[in-house]
Parts: C-alpha cells; sequence; structure tokens
C-alpha cells in the first residue's frame, strides 16, 4: 500500500514523508517518524484528518454517502442478508455458505444464556437507573465471569470471547430493560432467530404466549445492520484504544459502551426523539430551525450532520422506508412525529444554511420513530445501538489485535500549563 513520498519542510530542513494508498478513499501521509526526524509533533484535536490505523472492515465515501463492509454496500446487505450474516461478514471478512451460516447461527445461539449469577448482579442497581449505566457495569462485569476467555493472545479465546459478546449483548440489554420496568428476565430462545429472540426477551411476560411479529423482527434485524460498524467512530477508537494496553474484550467492549452513550454518538436518537416531540406540530419548525442556526443558540437539530457524511446518509434513506414499513404495520396512521420529520427534513434540505454547511438527516433522523413504534422507551434506543455495534467493536478489536505491528495507543499533546517551577510551603503560599 506504500508508493509516492512527499516533502515537508520543516525550519528550512526537508524531510521525505511516504504516502500511503489504501484499496480506495484518500491516500495518507505516513508521519510516524517525524518526531524522530524533526522533534515536533503533529496537532489534530479530534482527529479530522488523521488515520489512526490500518482497516479492511468498513469504508465509508462520506461525500458521495457510501457506506461499505468488507466491500459490499450497506444498501444490500439489508436489503438482501440478515444480521448474523453481516456479523459473519465483518469478522471474517467474506460472506459464508449456507453451511458455514448455520455453523456460525448455531454457535452464537448457543452462547446467549449468561451466568445465572449476573441476575443477582442486576439486583444491585437502581430501579431506575439508565440502562446505559447497567450496560456499562454488567457489559465490564462480564470478564469477571468468563476468565477462560480473557487471554488475548489464544485465537481461540479470541473467537470465543467474540462470540459470548455476539450472543449475550442482546440478552444483557433486554434485562437492562426488565429491570428497568419490573418485571421478570425472560431466559433466551434458541429456537428463534436473533432478533425475534431479542424482540420476545423485551417484551414477553412468562404468563402468556409471545408471538413475534414477522415485519418488526425483520424491521429491526435491518436497523442491526444498519449499525453493525462505521470504521474508526468514537466508540470504536474508544476499543481500539483500550485494546492496544492489552486489556480483555468484555472490558474493551465496556469502554465502547460507556462512549457510546454520549449525545452527540449514539445518544443522538434519543435527543432527535426528544426533539421532534418538542417540536410537536409542523407549524413549529420555523422557530427551530431558526435556533439551529442562530450562532447564540448551543441548540442544534438532533439527527442532522455527521462527521464525516457531507452527503445524505445512506443508512437514513433505508431508515426512512423501515420507518413507514413499521408504521404502516402496526396501523399508525398520521403519526405526528413522522409528520413532523418528514416536513422538517423537507425544509432543511431546502435551507441554505443546511446547504452551505452539508448537514443532512443521519440515521439518528428516523431510527428514535421506529424504535419508539416498536414499543421501546427512548432509555432504551442507544442500548439497542450498543447491541448492533458490539460486533464492529470485537471485529475492530480483533483486527487490531492480530495486526503483528500492534504498538499501545499513545497519543501526544501541545502543553499550554504552567512551565517548571518550584514547589511553595504551604505556610508562604498567598
Ligand atoms: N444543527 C445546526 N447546525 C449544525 C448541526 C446541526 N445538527 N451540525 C453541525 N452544525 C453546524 C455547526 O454549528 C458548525 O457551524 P460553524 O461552522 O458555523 O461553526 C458546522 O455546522 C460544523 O459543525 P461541527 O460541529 O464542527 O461538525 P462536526 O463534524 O464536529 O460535528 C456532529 C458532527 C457532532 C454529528 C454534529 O453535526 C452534530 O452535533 N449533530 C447533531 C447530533 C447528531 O445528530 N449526532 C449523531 C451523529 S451520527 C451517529 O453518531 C450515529
Amino acid at each position: 500500500m506504500s508508493g509516492a513520498s512527499t516533502t515537508l519542510v520543516v525550519d528550512n530542513k526537508q524531510v521525505e514523508l511516504p504516502v500511503k494508498h489504501g484499496t480506495i478513499g484518500p491516500s495518507v501521509i505516513d508521519i510516524s517518524k517525524l518526531y524522530a526526524q524533526t522533534g515536533m509533533f503533529t496537532y489534530d484535536p479530534g482527529f479530522t484528518s488523521t488515520a489512526a490505523c490500518e482497516s479492511g472492515i468498513t469504508y465509508i465515501d462520506g461525500d458521495k454517502g457510501i457506506l461499505l463492509y468488507r466491500g459490499y454496500p450497506i444498501e444490500q446487505l439489508a436489503e438482501h442478508g440478515d444480521f448474523l450474516e453481516t456479523c459473519y461478514l465483518l469478522l471474517y471478512g467474506e460472506l459464508p455458505t449456507a453451511a458455514q451460516k448455520a455453523d456460525f447461527d448455531y454457535r452464537v445461539t448457543r452462547h446467549t444464556m449468561v451466568h445465572e449469577q449476573m441476575t443477582r448482579f442486576f439486583q444491585g442497581f437502581r430501579r431506575d437507573a439508565h440502562p446505559m449505566a447497567v450496560m456499562v457495569g454488567s457489559v465490564g462485569a462480564l470478564s469477571a465471569f468468563y476468565h477462560d476467555s480473557t487471554d488475548i493472545s489464544d485465537p481461540t479465546q479470541r473467537m470465543v470471547a467474540s462470540m459470548r459478546m455476539i450472543a449475550k449483548m442482546p440478552t444483557l440489554a433486554a434485562m437492562a430493560y426488565k429491570y428497568s420496568i419490573g418485571q421478570p428476565f425472560m431466559y433466551p430462545r434458541n429456537d428463534l432467530d436473533y432478533t425475534s429472540n431479542f424482540l420476545r426477551m423485551c417484551f414477553a411476560v412468562p404468563c402468556e404466549e409471545y408471538k413475534v411479529n414477522p415485519v418488526l423482527a425483520r424491521a429491526l434485524d435491518r436497523i442491526f445492520i444498519l449499525h453493525a460498524d462505521h470504521e474508526q467512530n468514537a466508540s470504536t477508537s474508544t476499543v481500539r484504544l483500550a485494546g492496544s494496553s492489552g486489556a480483555n474484550p468484555f472490558a474493551c467492549i465496556a469502554a465502547g459502551v460507556a462512549c457510546l452513550w454520549g449525545p452527540a454518538h449514539g445518544g443522538a436518537n434519543e435527543a432527535a426523539l426528544k426533539m421532534l416531540e418538542e417540536i410537536g406540530t409542523p407549524e413549529r419548525i420555523p422557530q427551530y430551525i431558526a435556533k439551529a442556526k442562530d450562532k447564540n443558540d448551543p441548540f442544534r437539530l438532533m439527527g442532522f450532520g455527521h462527521r464525516v457524511y457531507k452527503n445524505y446518509d445512506p443508512r437514513a434513506r433505508i431508515m426512512q422506508k423501515t420507518a413507514h414499513e413499521v408504521l404502516n404495520e402496526l396501523g399508525i396512521k398520521d403519526d405526528p412525529l413522522l409528520e413532523v420529520a418528514l416536513e422538517l427534513e423537507q425544509i432543511a434540505l431546502r435551507d441554505e444554511y443546511f446547504i452551505e454547511k452539508k448537514l443532512y438527516p443521519n440515521i439518528d433522523f428516523y431510527s428514535g420513530i421506529t424504535l419508539k413504534a416498536m414499543g421501546f422507551p427512548t432509555s432504551m434506543f442507544t442500548v439497542l445501538f450498543a447491541v448492533a455495534r458490539t460486533v464492529g467493536w470485537i471485529a475492530q478489536w480483533k483486527e487490531m489485535i492480530e495486526d503483528p505491528s500492534q504498538k499501545i495507543g499513545r497519543p501526544r499533546q501541545v502543553y499550554t500549563g504552567a512551565p517548571r517551577r518550584e514547589y511553595v510551603a504551604i505556610n508562604q503560599r498567598g
């Protein structure tokens, strides 16, 4: 992947820097020797121009609105595949054959239960805790229960841990929900597919039969596919950084869950729905558009804009279609939130401010409406995102661990604090 080089002049000294090329996408200037050659670091807070790693998993062209998992367009995977097939693809690099798929489904299914003592671990949380708080704690706690898959130098243990994470996240997520509403935990059912089992664990109760609605199961499965990976986003970078020190995979994923919780990342769908509820009716949209454009007002249109996409987020298109399918299936006609969302999208897409700043709807804009219609409370939205993103985190973590050139991630800084000074005894400080 290397080829040409580029020349940088620092203090009249010429430095040759290698240029590396990926399969597609922008090339990168390799600055790993820059400090040794010039005594200077580079400065890029927020990583807006920095590639932190090589990766063969996911490709995004934010200007064209393209998202590929292992080369396959997200639209094709969401239309034709299922979530576990996507998991296989992300983990192993190729779409499975029928036999490989059946074996993979079987292996994931056999890991869906969590250690029975985890149920007692849950009792320690307050009932009114945010389910993401419960997820950060309980995912981290998995490393206390599964000691036999925490040796990261053993490929078999790495794969077992990966399977466990993918299989147990829905179980923990459903437990976090059930705990918050005071209902008994539902054990997983291995005769159901991944997403149907999850819906059942969330919405069934032991005293009656629960029939999974296949339209809702398919819609949620598609939502999981859309959220499965997104190259080096904040939570994935967090997982990689945590993993670079050799931490076990359960601890690394807990770090990813914590990062995902923030409203600028996974918390945005919850924030987008709250915003649509606050707007309430299409007549009030212009006043919110004006707020979003006002430099002195911190308000932003939630579900709009993206660090990478400067075009329509390809996932948002699929999400919009899915929202309509779910509302139709549930017989929800004239949903006021959908009405506000569609109108807001149209107004924003025509507005000079949004056009100039390339602010388009992102995936979170429609996912909140869809999940709410399915019966999930807003506090569960980011949890569902975490369930889906777990495979991406695990695939990226595995790729990093298996890279022979991998070393601990250790960014540097521009120090802007006090220069060296001498200690002053407490009675002499004024
Ligand atoms: N509403 C109004 N203005 C916005 C919005 C928005 N949603 N997003 C960005 N802008 C404006 C900023 O004020 C800024 O204006 P300026 O250049 O005049 O200062 C300009 O557009 C660029 O914005 P930045 O914050 O610098 O862009 P960045 O790439 O850092 O931010 C982000 C991306 C965080 C997603 C941002 O667009 C945002 O806050 N959106 C709302 C939250 C959201 O929907 N997050 C979900 C992200 S997708 C995901 O995590 C799955």
